[in-house]
């Protein structure tokens, strides 16, 4: 039996929440031979922690081998403790009419403090993955913080964008979604984001060719996945959370699968044309488990260039909008 990985969770009594723990638990995210103990962090409010109380005993009731123990607790210096990985989910959602960096200054400082203790008492191989939005420059924020972990062990989420754009090119071709690989998002998880489509396949053959519809290729299909998040809001009155969760199992699935491509908003480091500071989705190749490279060999296309620059402008916004933050 292999030792038991330290997993805390902030926002672990939210919608999110709700639909991760357990399939961390069951082990689905790390695998089906690694024990887990989840580390469960919630804001010091009453109604949250009793909530979170209800979670750990649900938690129980799934009697998962894999599962080794739950922390349960308000407190940062407890709940990163030694912790292996840091999923970032606890966060104010956006509400009807709301752009997700409406969302920054009250969630921003939420980062500061958590990036500051990540920093001191994770475990020395720790990683980072950040959801909470605006999860790019919540992801910057936090890594700002940090002066023993190096920056690209802090990661945000693209992977829900990913999901959304192969499912609607698998639907536009009429193919099982497993015909679709190469789909990654360039950018911020915001409606600017890029999936580019250019480089993605269809069984093998460029999905330009298959598709053949360049005006649907660059317009309803990245407005659609762009605004899937605002729609899912109109629909249920709530952020959409069990896709989410799935998301950020598979980004951690991959993130520990050597081989794996995928999408992760990483430091760009000027890559593709991002300014060096924001934290963006680019296509990477995981290494060894937890670690990845950057995929920097795609061409991009005037109209690929176009979207990276507007994607890339509102994350230059967004940095400066609380650069005073994290000085
Ligand atoms: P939610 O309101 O249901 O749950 C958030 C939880 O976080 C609450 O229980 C709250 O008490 C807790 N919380 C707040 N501040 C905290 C803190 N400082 N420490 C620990 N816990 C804290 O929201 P949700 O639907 O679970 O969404 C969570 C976040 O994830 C939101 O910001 C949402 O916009 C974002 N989100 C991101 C993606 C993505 O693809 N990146 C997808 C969906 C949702
Ligand atoms: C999503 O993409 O569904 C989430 O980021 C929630 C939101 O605010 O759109």
């Amino acid at each position: 039996m292999k030792t038991p990985i330290r997993v805390a969770v902030t926002g672990a009594a939210g919608q999110i929440g709700y639909s991760l723990l357990f399939r961390i638990a069951s082990g689905a995210m790390f695998g089906p031979d690694q024990p887990v103990i989840l580390q469960l962090i919630e804001a010091p409010i009453e109604k949250a922690l009793q909530a979170l109380g209800g979670v750990a005993m649900e938690l129980d009731d799934c009697a998962f081998p894999l599962l080794k123990g739950i922390v349960q607790t308000s407190d940062p210096a407890v709940g990163f403790k030694e912790a292996n990985w840091c999923l970032l989910v606890g966060a104010k959602p956006r509400g009807p009419g709301m752009e997700r960096a409406d969302l920054l200054k009250d969630n921003g400082k939420i980062f500061i403090g958590q990036g500051q203790v990540i920093d001191a008492v994770a475990a020395a191989d720790a990683r980072v993955c950040v959801v909470g939005n605006p999860a790019n420059t919540n992801c910057m924020i936090a890594a700002s913080q940090a002066k023993r972990l190096p920056a690209e062990r802090f990661t945000a989420m693209v992977r829900l964008d990913q999901n959304r754009a192969q499912t609607q090119l698998a639907k536009k071709a009429g193919v099982n979604l497993t015909a679709v690989k190469d789909i990654f998002i360039y950018g911020n998880h915001s409606p600017t984001m890029f999936p580019s489509f250019a480089h993605a396949t269809i069984n093998g053959k460029p999905a330009t060719s298959v598709i053949n519809d360049t005006a649907w290729l660059q317009g309803p299909f990245c407005e659609t996945v762009g605004k899937r998040g605002a729609a899912i809001i109109a629909a249920r009155g709530l952020s959409s959370a069990a896709s989410a969760a799935n998301a950020l199992v598979d980004h951690v699935r991959s993130l520990v699968t050597p081989g794996a491509v995928h999408s992760l908003a990483v430091k760009s480091e000027g890559r593709y044309g991002f300014d060096a500071n924001v934290w963006a989705g680019m296509p990477v190749r995981t290494t060894t488990p937890g670690s990845y490279e950057v995929i920097t060999s795609y061409q991009m296309d005037d109209f690929a260039k176009s979207k990276i620059a507007a994607t890339n402008k509102e994350l230059v916004d967004e940095r400066s909008f609380v650069a005073d933050m994290i000085k």
